[in-house]
């Protein structure tokens, strides 16, 4: 038994190229001169066999393709069991509907995203008869596949952007936006894909953990107004930053996490260039800048 991660998915909602960008990243991407990337995403096994998905991104279907790992391994046998979202945001939930060819697996999340796939008519693709829908609740270990152990815990976020009211809470911490704990043989890894802040208790639950998948949407906070593409700051999206005195690699600076791996870059951030001085940044502050088909063993 021997926990083994692999990044499926290493963007944010859009990836890298998004189809409707013409920034710096995008273009580069697009030129072949920087890597492409694909939607949020994990695939986690503890035993080899058996394997999760974490976050159904709407690029599973390729992300399955590229992963021999995932492939069936008969007529309609599938080495999927389970797939957990950790919010109802549309990169992560929107893969569902890929994966609806009468497949039998678990679909899991807290009560509160379960209510809104369940407000979603066109999630009943996924046939009730052979998937199942598991609720699964905050600050308890459960089964996530053999062999493999989970546990989901808030962090602070928001409501998807589909949900938005008027007014917008972005530090919410409940059943809206969860990390994962994640167990096998021993070994400890979290994901922790969305996460406005680091508060004391979060930091307090990483620390010394093997590996951390951690929120590496931005690097600055108003990156993406300074690029010209748009009005929010990470921050009002639901995002900490990487870099600054509030920023996620200051937060991790003395948790003594074995590997740290940035996941769901927004496209827009300079490290996914890997000549860049920001990534250089990143790197010499112990982080590993996650990419498509990235295996980690903790
Ligand atoms: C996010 O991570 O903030 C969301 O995926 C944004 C979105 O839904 O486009
Ligand atoms: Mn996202
Ligand atoms: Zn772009």
């Amino acid at each position: 038994m021997a926990l083994r991660a692999r990044i499926l998915g290493a963007a944010a909602g859009g990836g890298l190229p998004q189809w409707n960008c013409g920034c710096p990243n995008c273009d580069a991407a697009r030129a072949g001169r920087i890597p492409s990337q694909t939607q949020s995403s994990l695939a986690v096994t503890g035993n080899g066999r058996d394997w999760a998905v974490l976050n159904a991104s709407p690029d599973i279907r390729q992300q399955l393709a590229n992963c021999p790992d995932l492939h069936p391994t008969g007529l309609r046998e599938m080495p999927l069991r389970s797939v957990l979202v950790t919010n109802g945001d549309i990169d992560h939930v929107a893969g569902l509907l890929t994966l609806r060819e009468a497949q039998p697996f678990a679909l899991m999340a807290t009560a509160a995203i379960h209510e809104v796939l369940d407000a979603n008519p066109i999630f009943g693709a996924l046939n009730p008869g052979l998937v199942r829908r598991e609720t699964v609740a905050l600050d308890r270990p459960f089964p996530l596949a053999p062999g493999l152990t989970a546990e989901l815990f808030p962090v602070p976020g928001k409501v998807p952007l589909y949900l938005e009211g008027d007014r917008v809470e972005t530090d919410l911490v409940g059943e809206q936006t969860v990390g994962v704990r994640l167990e096998a043989g021993g070994t400890k890894a979290f994901y922790i894909p969305g996460c406005a802040a680091v508060p004391p208790d979060l930091a307090a639950r990483l620390a010394g953990a093997a590996l951390v998948f951690f929120d590496g949407t931005l690097w600055r906070d108003d990156e993406m107004i300074r690029a010209g593409l748009g009005e929010k700051t990470g921050r009002r999206m639901g995002h900490i930053s990487m870099s600054g005195p509030e920023g996620s690699i200051r937060a991790f600076a003395g948790l003594d996490v074995g590997q740290k791996v940035f996941v769901h870059m927004n496209n827009t951030n300079p490290v996914l260039d890997p000549s860049s001085p920001e990534r250089a940044e990143a790197e010499a502050a112990g982080w590993i800048v996650g990419q498509d088909g990235l295996e980690i063993v903790p």
